[in-house]
C-alpha cells in the first residue's frame, strides 16, 4: 500500500501469542488481556532498549473489545479490563514515544466472538482515527473470503479518508487460500502494508519450520509482492517463550530478518531471560531486516536437511550487491554440521570479493573472493548468519 507508511517491514510487539484470550483479571491479573499488560509493555518496550532497536509499536489483538457496542453503535473496549478506555490508552502508549495497534476483524465477529466490523466501516474507520490508532490489524473470520475483494479495499478506503496514517495490517490472502480461492495479490498489496498468508505461529519449532516451509515452497509468488510499505507477513516472533530452544530462536530471528518479514514479538517482557531478549535485540541482524531495499529472502539450496537463504542488502556497487546469508540446519543428529558456502554459486560475483561477518557471534570472517568457499559450523535446529558487504574498489586517480 503506497500510504508513505511501513517503508521498512513493521517492528513491535504484539498481544496474542503468549497472552491469547485471556480475560480472567480477577484470577490472573498479570496476565490478562487488560490495559495494565499494553502499559507495562509499553514501558519496558522503551526501559530496556526495545524502541530503540526499531520495535516502536504496542497493539491489542483479540479480546480487547466489550461484547456490545455502545448506544450510539461504536466499538467500545471491555469496561472492566480498560476502565480508562481506549484513548487514555492510545495517549499512555504515544506518550512512552511508541505507535499504538488495534485489531478487529472484517466479518461479523473477531475469531474470539467480539463484535466485528461488517456494515460498521465508516464508523469504525472514524472510531479508530479519532483514538489515534496508528496500526490496523483486520482479521477475517466470521465473514465470506470470496467477499473480501470487495471488503478489505473498502475498509481501507475508509481508513484513508478519515486523513490519518495508519499501517493497514490484512489477513485476506491466508482466508481465500484456506478455501482454495486464488487472492488477488496485485490488488492486495495495493491496499495493505502488510498481510497474512499462512496458518497462526503457534509455541513450537514445528510451527515455525512449518512456516518456513511454506514460505520456501512459495517464493516465485510471495517475494516478487514484498517491498517498502507491502510486506508478506509470516506472523509472530515467538523468541523468549516457552517452546524454542535458544539455537532455534536465533534460527526464528535469522529467518524472520532475511525474510524481510514484520518482527511483531509476542512474549511477556516482564520476564524474557537475557539471552532470548540479546537475539531480539540484535542490531546487525534488525539492520539486514529493515535494509531499504526491502527485498525479500530466497531459498537458494535445500537438500538434507540444511538450507541456504540469501538477500541482497545495501551498500551496492553498480549492479553489484551487498548480501546476506542465511544457513539453517534442520538436522537433528546432535552434532553441529559443517556446511560450505560458495558465494560465486549463491550469486555473490564481485571481483574484489566481500567482507564478511557472522552476525550472531558479532565476528568478523575475513576478506573473501567468490571463489574462496567459507566453511561454517552450524548447530542443530542453528543458523549461522553472514553478512557479505561488497568491497568498493577507490576510483583509480591516476
Ligand atoms: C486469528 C489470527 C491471529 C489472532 C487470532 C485472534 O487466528 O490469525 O493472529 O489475531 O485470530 O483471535
Amino acid at each position: 500500500l503506497d500510504n508513505g507508511l511501513a517503508l521498512s517491514p513493521p517492528m513491535g510487539w504484539l498481544a496474542w501469542q503468549r497472552f491469547r484470550c485471556n480475560t480472567d483479571c480477577v484470577n490472573d491479573p498479570k496476565h490478562c488481556i487488560s490495559e495494565r499488560l499494553f502499559m507495562e509493555m509499553a514501558d519496558l518496550l522503551v526501559s530496556e532498549g526495545y524502541a530503540k532497536a526499531g520495535y516502536n509499536l504496542i497493539s491489542l489483538d483479540d479480546c480487547w473489545l466489550d461484547k456490545v457496542r455502545d448506544s450510539d453503535g461504536r466499538l467500545k473496549a471491555d469496561p472492566i479490563r480498560f476502565p480508562s478506555g481506549i484513548p487514555a490508552l492510545s495517549d499512555y502508549i504515544h506518550s512512552r514515544g511508541l505507535r499504538f495497534g488495534i485489531y478487529e476483524d472484517y466479518g461479523n465477529y473477531t475469531c474470539a466472538g467480539y463484535p466485528g466490523i461488517l456494515n460498521n466501516m465508516k464508523l469504525d474507520a472514524q472510531t479508530f482515527a479519532d483514538w489515534k490508532v496508528d496500526y490496523v490489524k483486520l482479521d477475517g473470520c466470521y465473514s465470506f473470503p470470496s467477499q473480501m475483494d470487495k471488503g478489505y479495499p473498502e475498509f481501507g478506503y475508509y481508513l484513508n479518508r478519515t486523513g490519518r496514517s495508519m499501517i493497514y495490517s490484512c489477513s485476506w490472502p491466508f482466508y481465500q487460500l484456506v478455501t482454495k480461492m486464488e487472492p488477488d495479490y496485485a490488488t492486495i498489496s495495493k491496499t495493505c502494508n502488510l498481510w497474512r498468508n499462512f496458518e497462526d505461529i503457534q509455541d513450537s519449532w514445528q510451527s515455525v519450520t512449518s512456516i518456513i516451509d511454506y514460505y520456501g515452497d512459495n517464493q516465485d509468488t510471495l517475494i516478487p509482492l514484498a517491498g517498502p510499505g507491502h510486506w508478506n507477513d509470516p506472523d509472530m516472533l515467538i523468541i523468549g517463550n516457552f517452546g524454542l530452544s535458544y539455537e532455534q530462536s536465533r534460527a526464528q530471528m535469522c529467518m524472520w530478518a532475511i525474510m524481510a518479514s514484520p518482527l511483531l514479538m509476542s512474549v511477556d517482557l516482564r520476564t524474557i531471560r537475557p539471552e532470548f531478549k540479546a537475539i531480539l535485540l540484535n542490531t546487525e541482524i534488525i539492520a539486514v531486516n529493515q535494509d531499504p531495499l526491502g527485498v525479500q529472502g530466497r531459498r537458494v539450496y535445500k537438500k538434507q536437511g540444511i538450507e541456504i537463504w540469501t538477500k541482497p542488502v545495501l551498500p551496492k556497487s553498480g549492479q553489484l550487491y551487498s548480501w546476506a546469508i542465511v544457513v539453517l540446519n534442520r538436522r537433528v543428529d546432535g552434532t553441529p554440521s559443517q556446511v560450505t558456502v560458495p558465494l560465486r554459486e549463491l550469486g555473490l560475483d564481485s571481483g574484489d570479493g566481500y567482507h564478511v561477518r557472522e552476525l550472531n557471534e558479532h565476528k568478523d570472517v575475513g576478506i573473501i573472493s567468490p571463489d574462496q568457499a567459507i566453511q561454517v559450523d552450524v548447530n542443530p535446529s542453528g543458523v549461522v548468519m553472514l553478512k557479505c558487504t561488497i568491497i568498493r574498489v577507490p576510483p583509480f586517480i591516476p
